[in-house]
């Protein structure tokens, strides 16, 4: 595996949660692995006032809570927190990025990174475009003579419609080139999602198979146990829509289908991609209320204790009729997939959480042995868990044994865990050492972002505009509204539903 060169990462909102509950514990496990380079250091830098000790301190205590792979091993804990520094800035402060250079130079000089800089963005959103002037203005996005790179990395939300995105994205060009913004979008880290494409482009016996001819239709459930937190003013902005489809689980969609690449290459992937967003079928404003339900939990006593409903959360309006369950019916006008519906959907406090791609095949083209009314519906399905339990199973109809001949559905399955690997890594890990490295397949591109929103967009305005789409009501701990079942057509269809817990 190849070592990224030195570099020296700046986290913009380095005293935040993402940089706590996320970046310092994958870039530690980095560091375990022995994958980070030779000589780094990380620069936190935000409003509030650190020392290089208290945030050494404060990263310490991160480390302790967040890093769950193994018990934080105290001499190498201390090994790298000796390359963590704080300085502290306001984003907003055209003059404070001087001071950033000369920091940055310090440091450079020591770890002798020859200028290679990352520029973490965990900030909000509405700090993108004057962080990113305000790198500009003093020199800090140049790549010299092509020697030394910059990159800055962004967490979404990339915009917040259509024109919010376009926008967002002219201003980032301003000052840094295409290739060098990285917009993370986590789900792509996630190995299983990698691992579609090592399903369907390294196993000849898949492709034949993988388009309308064979297949029925297509579902992604990205379901979670959890309501909105602590996170309900955000929450209540952005709803599941903008949540989780316009970027993960539209990610996922191309993920599974898109054209094989010509090369396993960043922009031959993201070509790929790219097409699938562009192919996808705009849904229009009259059929909105038909394609797309939207739902809000209600609170529910489960197991003896009563759960607070959407509108009961912190930060969340009494009113609100923000979305935390969506599900859709679209299609992708293209040659594979041509009348070949996708059902997507996510919700917060669903039973479970679990997310999963359901690959639904036709059924044989005469049945012997069903009876009328489940003869549409298939035994094959192929099920690619992306967590947890990672894995792959594929189902098909065998005789049941004994008299008749009745048949039962069984399972062939793969886990992850079976592989006997150690625990597999968090996307941020390697999405941060594809970063290092240069690798932005796994990041999201401009004008996938901007083909997402397109599709997205009109969907948001529908409901704007027609505040009688009702958002239905679901109990907390159920699958999400039951209408979300009439998406389907065929008798006897509706959503795989994973078996899990309740919350
Ligand atoms: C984030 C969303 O991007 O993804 C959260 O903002 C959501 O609302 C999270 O909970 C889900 O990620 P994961 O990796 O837990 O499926």
């Amino acid at each position: 595996m190849q070592k990224p060169q030195n570099c020296i990462l700046t986290i913009f909102g380095a005293s935040g949660d993402l940089t706590k509950r996320k970046l310092m514990p994958a870039l530690f496990d980095l560091f375990l692995r022995n994958f980070m380079p030779e000589k780094f250091s990380v620069l936190g830098t935000g409003r509030t006032k650190f020392s290089d000790d208290s945030f050494r301190e404060s990263m310490l205590e991160a480390l302790n809570k967040y890093y769950s792979k193994q018990k934080v091993d105290k001499s190498m804990v201390a090994q790298f927190l000796k390359n963590i520094y704080y300085l502290p800035t306001d984003s907003k402060n055209e003059k404070d990025f001087e001071k950033l250079k000369s920091r940055l130079d310090e440091l450079d000089h020591q770890v002798q990174s020859n200028n290679n800089y990352i520029y973490y963005l965990a900030t909000s959103p509405s700090l993108f475009e004057t962080i990113s002037k305000n790198l500009g203005n003093v020199g800090l996005q140049l790549q010299g003579d092509g020697t030394s790179w910059k990159r800055i990395v962004l967490e979404k939300p990339f915009g917040y419609d259509l024109k919010s995105a376009t926008s967002l994205n002219t201003n980032l060009l301003k000052n840094f080139t295409e290739d060098q913004i990285y917009r993370i979008d986590h789900y792509l880290g996630k190995e299983t999602v990698q691992n579609i494409l090592a399903l369907r482009f390294s196993n000849g016996i898949f492709e034949p198979l993988w388009n309308r001819n064979y297949i029925h239709h297509v579902e992604v459930t990205a379901a979670e146990s959890i309501g909105v937190e602590d996170r309900g003013g955000y929450y209540d902005t952005s709803g599941a829509l903008r949540d989780m489809v316009q970027n993960h689980l539209l990610q996922v969609v191309a993920t599974v289908a898109m054209e094989p690449p010509s090369k396993f290459e960043a922009n031959a992937v993201r070509n790929e991609k790219v097409k699938i967003f562009q192919s996808l079928s705009p849904i229009d404003p009259e059929n909105v209320v038909k394609q797309v339900i939207r739902g809000q939990y209600l609170p529910a006593v489960i197991k003896g204790e009563k759960i607070a409903g959407y509108r009961e959360e912190k930060g969340v309006p009494g009113n609100s009729k923000t979305e935390t369950f969506v599900a859709m019916k679209f299609y992708i006008d293209s040659w594979r997939w041509a009348g070949v519906p996708f059902f997507v959907r996510t919700g917060k406090r669903l039973p479970t959480r679990v997310t999963e791609v359901v690959i639904d095949f036709k059924n044989t083209p005469h049945s012997l042995f069903r009876n009328e009314q489940t003869s549409s519906i298939s035994d094959n399905q192929l099920v690619i868990r992306i967590q947890p339990d990672e894995g792959i199973s594929l189902k098909f109809g065998m005789k049941r044994p004994g008299t008749g001949f009745n048949i039962k559905t069984v399972d062939m399955d793969f886990h992850y865990s079976d592989l006997g690997t150690d625990s597999l890594p968090e996307a941020y890990e390697r999405l941060l050492l594809d970063c290092m490295l240069g690798d932005a397949t796994l990041y999201a591109r401009a004008d996938a972002v901007e083909a997402c929103w397109e599709f997205v967009t009109p969907i948001l305005e529908s409901w704007q505009e027609n505040p009688e789409i009702k958002v239905h009501g679901y109990p907390v701990g159920t699958w999400g509204p039951e209408i979300a079942n009439d998406l389907f057509v065929d008798p006897g269809e509706c959503w795989y539903n994973p078996c899990g817990e309740l919350v």
